[in-house]
């Protein structure tokens, strides 16, 4: 979910649904937003999004008011409902809360407050949380600020929360656990919220909640930071922020994702720029140069991640054992935290998050940390809770992705990890001197090589026409493409929700052939690197099942053409750097299909792009 809050000179209202659009990358099954005019609440909620929000809103109540909070939420307890919406008022009537997050023991809470006469309008561990502040107010006779600190301290969960008073109209408290928190400074006006994109524009300067920290913002005062557990905190640090408003907004194109596929050369080479230098044979990167012996004495690198970025890692696999001869397992974070797994101190896990704040990411690190293993994370966003939760890091430097459809993160988390397994394989001396430097020169025309491969965007719109009634699909890659396949199939069901699959070329003679009839596509990836033949054998089984063919080839290739329905062609590049330019492809056709079947590409069903519940 995202949450977002304003109190200040402004009016709070334009300020908090243009935040709230901002957020909807965190979840939009419903949308609320409460304001205060300095007499009394108005509060609006509804199931859907924040232009479903604005509809309702606008006309029916009262938009004034210099304070106010809005939620947009992905739905945990509670189906999304009107009801089930944030922000949540507490029984009195006088307290109002926004959440993040998920507090895991409100039923026995709300059992206990039910037996003190609470009533309860939603299905909410929120609703219970701001009656449980409630209870402690009166009880304890204590302000806000206590009553939400002691009230958290009964609670088990993950949160990010800002609450508000009415009794204390020029204060808002917040506090967080687990979900991310910023906080803009203005000139006597403070901004809350999920990530700092929702007040970009007002102010550069922010602070970044920790773990288990709450903070009381009053107007013309400066905030007060506190740990949730009591202690008082030293005044934080007030970052400068680098983003611009510019990387927020779609520039001219349709959707986030077309802007954020088209934004690759760049964001790849962003992602090198000052890390590769090939005149001088050498790649240099702070988290690793820091940490060689690390990874140098390491038994074998584990890798954790979630969808998009677990299959960045299933490609790095290939690489690090290709090049460095590093032994590499990789891990759905969400299994290995559970799974009681064997670590040491001699492991290195490696950690790969665009949104670095994936809950089950974050929670394997956590305990790959407390077994004594080096971790290293790989993320997008700065500041992040993985970037600042790991032993060192390199961030890719892909800008803001805003699309719910991981595209550009994707490809420069490869990039980031291509560049690890160099510099290691350089240091261990498993690949030659002309071998390396073949790859830093070739990773170089990279940028250009993307270009290229996005010139077949008109020529995939064709095919996505041709199929885009398909309710199957089959994805087939070998080696370093077979990952790419999975991602492709993952493209696809995200965002045009048609059932795909992506498999091994060579285990689709072990299951997936009986799908095979002429109404199958089937995407094949058959570069000319690594496996051709091979490919080349199982496109003719296809072939034989009358299945239809799309072929990702290298630029001239002449025998899959002969065979193939369809082919599109990408630039010839080295086999570990393949998976930069199949993926371009995979992505402009998931776009297409997806626009044609009258999807919301950027936001499609039941998806959020940063998932910070387990
Ligand atoms: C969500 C997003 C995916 C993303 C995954 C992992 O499911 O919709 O696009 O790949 O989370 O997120 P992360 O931020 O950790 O890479």
């Amino acid at each position: 979910c995202g949450i977002v809050g304003y109190i200040g000179h402004r009016e709070a209202y334009p300020i908090i649904i243009k935040g709230l659009e901002r957020l909807e990358y965190r979840g939009y099954d419903s949308a609320g937003v409460a304001l205060f005019d300095g007499e009394k609440i108005s509060l609006s909620k509804t199931k859907g999004k924040v232009s479903d929000l604005k509809k309702k809103t606008e006309g029916a109540m009262s938009i004034k008011g210099n304070i106010g909070i809005g939620h947009t939420r992905w739905a945990t307890h509670g189906v999304p409902n009107d009801v089930n919406s944030h922000p949540h008022y507490s029984n009195s009537g006088e307290l109002v809360i926004i959440h993040n997050g998920i507090i895991e023991n409100y039923e026995s809470i709300k059992t206990e407050l039910i037996n003190r006469g609470y009533t309860f309008q939603s299905d909410t561990d929120t609703e219970v949380l701001i009656n449980l502040i409630e209870e402690v107010q009166k009880k304890e006779k204590v302000k806000l600020g206590k009553a939400v600190q002691l009230a958290l301290n009964e609670v088990v969960g993950a949160y990010a929360i800002a609450v508000f008073d009415i009794k204390k109209p020029d204060e808002i408290v917040v506090a967080k656990l687990g979900s991310p928190l910023a906080i803009g400074m203005g000139d006597n006006e403070f901004f809350i919220a999920s990530d700092a994109s929702p007040f970009i524009e007002f102010t550069n300067n922010a602070i970044y909640l920790e773990d288990e920290e709450m903070a009381i913002i009053r107007l013309g005062k400066e905030i007060k930071l506190r740990k949730i557990k009591n202690d008082a905190v030293a005044y934080p640090t007030v970052l400068e922020l680098q983003m611009n408003i510019e990387e927020i907004e779609k520039g001219g194109y349709d959707h986030f994702m077309m802007k954020e596929i088209y934004e690759q050369p760049r964001a790849i080479l962003d992602t090198y720029r000052g890390r590769l230098l090939a005149d001088q044979k050498l790649i240099k990167m702070a988290g690793i140069d820091e940490h060689l012996d690390k990874f140098l004495n390491a038994n074998r690198i584990i890798i954790v991640a979630c969808g998009t970025s677990w299959h960045a890692g299933l490609v790095a696999e290939y690489i690090f054992e290709d090049l460095a001869r590093i032994p590499v397992e990789v891990e759905y974070a969400s299994e290995f935290r559970y799974r009681n797994p064997v670590i040491t101190d001699k492991d290195v896990l490696i950690a790969i998050s665009q949104s670095g704040e994936t809950a089950d990411t974050l929670a394997a690190i956590k305990l790959a940390k407390e077994n004594g293993a080096f971790v290293f994370g790989v993320c997008n966003v700065v500041g992040s809770s993985i970037a600042r939760e790991t032993n060192a890091g390199a961030y890719t430097h892909a800008g803001p992705e805003i699309g719910v459809a991981s595209t550009k993160a994707f490809t420069t988390q490869i990039t980031v990890l291509s560049l690890i397994a160099l510099k290691l394989a350089q240091e261990k001396g498993s690949l030659t001197d002309a071998r390396f430097s073949e790859f830093l020169t070739e990773l170089e025309n990279i940028p250009t090589k993307v270009e290229i491969a996005l010139q077949s965007n008109e020529a995939i719109e064709k095919i996505a026409a041709v199929y885009k009634d398909s309710p199957n699909c089959l994805y087939l890659g070998r080696g370093y493409n077979f990952p790419v396949a999975l991602e492709g199939a993952l493209k696809l069901k995200e965002i045009s929700y048609i059932h795909a699959e992506g498999y091994p070329a060579a285990e689709m003679k072990h299951g997936p052939i009986a799908l095979i009839d002429e109404s199958m596509p089937v995407i094949v990836i058959a570069t000319n690197r690594g496996h051709y033949e091979k490919v080349v054998s199982n496109i003719q089984e296809i072939k034989s099942r009358k299945g239809k063919i799309i072929a990702i080839v290298t630029e001239g290739d002449v025998q899959v053409r002969a065979l193939a329905d369809h082919v599109i062609e990408v630039p010839d590049t080295l086999e570990a750097l393949t998976p930069l330019l199949t993926t371009i492809p995979l992505q402009l056709l998931s776009y297409h299909i997806a626009l044609m079947r009258g999807c919301n590409v950027d936001q499609p069903r039941n998806l959020a792009k940063s998932v910070t519940v387990e």
